[in-house]
């Protein structure tokens, strides 16, 4: 039996859970959250979606209990506070560290084989609070951000072009944040270059706009994105259930690759049974790598903060 636990039954963990069980990605989905009832409630609202929507998968809720998720084959860490208006994904750290930390340790020690896809902010340092208090292998702890920031860019590429959002493939690195790094000239529409379609001056604004779409919509709805987040992680489940191989951007701890050492980020990487079994290591140009480092510092000071916090 496929068994998923999402940690954090609020906007983004119930959406995650609601996809990861209309789509039939695992047969059982424990939803977990610290407030009294709200996961139990959650989880019994989408199992009674089942009929209209017709599926099999089955949810179960739980209040902190943690026995509930023995066994899961891959836990998706949702918990955490999200963004308010004019907040950064990094002023979040001090409490999403606490949380994630307690979180990791109760999951491990119910299900000390699995996968654990973190979603909690801010995104890049958070996986390595999870890695850290783990000890797995750096192959079985990521973080969620890259899927999510391509879709944006994906989409904003279609909505230019008044094409389909199927066409576009496109691959971004670098942290979560506004220095990511988006890859125009990986960009393709069916396989032609995107280059050849969208001016320079045009592409150049959808990046801008891919880099502060998170923020796009912390103003818009007075808190963070979920659908696309919720969405997000759920097909990086199904990447690693099903064991289907797909290339994603996510977030690992490089030791190397990219010529970088100990900083998380995303890169992209093949998704499979044993996690990440893949990184691709693109050849960068000058402009990309430059791009690239300015993100790992980034990165490396939001690492250096969690480093000095007394709770990592
Ligand atoms: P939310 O406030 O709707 O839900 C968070 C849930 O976590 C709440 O239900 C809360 O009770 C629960 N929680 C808090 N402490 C807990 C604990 N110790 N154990 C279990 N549950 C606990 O927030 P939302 O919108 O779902 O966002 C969740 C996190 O995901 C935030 O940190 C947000 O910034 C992040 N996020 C990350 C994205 C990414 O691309 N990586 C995209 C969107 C959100
Ligand atoms: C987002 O990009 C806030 O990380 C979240 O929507």
């Amino acid at each position: 039996m496929t068994k998923v636990t999402v940690v954090g039954a609020g906007n983004v963990g119930a959406t995650c859970a609601d996809v990861l069980a209309y789509r039939e990605i695992a047969e059982e989905i424990v939803l977990v959250d610290i407030k009294e009832g709200v996961a139990e409630g959650k989880a019994l609202d989408i199992w009674q979606k089942a009929p209209i929507n017709v599926y099999d998968s089955r949810t179960i809720g739980s209040t902190n209990d943690y026995s509930k998720t023995a066994g899961s084959d891959v836990v998706v860490i949702t918990s955490g506070l999200p963004r308010k208006p004019g907040m950064t994904r990094d002023d979040l750290i001090e409490t999403n560290a606490g949380i994630v930390k307690t979180v990791t340790e109760n999951v491990i020690k119910h299900s000390p084989d699995t996968i654990i896809v973190v979603v909690s902010n801010p995104l890049d340092v958070m996986t390595y609070q999870a890695h850290v208090t783990s000890k797995f292998p750096k192959t079985k702890v990521m973080g969620m951000a890259g899927i999510l920031d391509t879709a944006r860019y994906r989409a904003f590429i279609a909505e230019e072009l008044n094409i389909s959002p199927k066409e576009i493939q496109a691959i971004l690195m670098g942290g979560h944040g506004d220095t990511m790094v988006p890859l125009p000239r990986y960009t393709t529409v069916a396989g032609i270059p995107v280059t050849e379609l969208i001016s320079k001056e045009k592409l150049d604004a959808i990046i801008e706009r891919t880099k502060f779409g998170g923020g796009e919509l912390v103003k818009l709805m007075g808190t963070s994105a979920w659908y696309a987040p919720g969405s997000a992680a759920a097909q990086m489940v199904e990447s690693i259930v099903k064991n289907q191989k797909r290339v994603f951007p996510v977030c690992i701890k490089l030791d190397g690759e990219y010529g970088i050492d100990d900083c998380y980020l995303g890169v992209p990487v093949i998704l499979g049974k044993n996690g990440i079994e893949k990184v691709i290591e693109l050849d960068l140009n000058k402009e990309e790598k430059a791009l690239l480092e300015v993100s790992r510092t980034h990165v490396k000071e939001v690492m250096s903060v969690l480093d000095g916090l007394s709770n990592k």
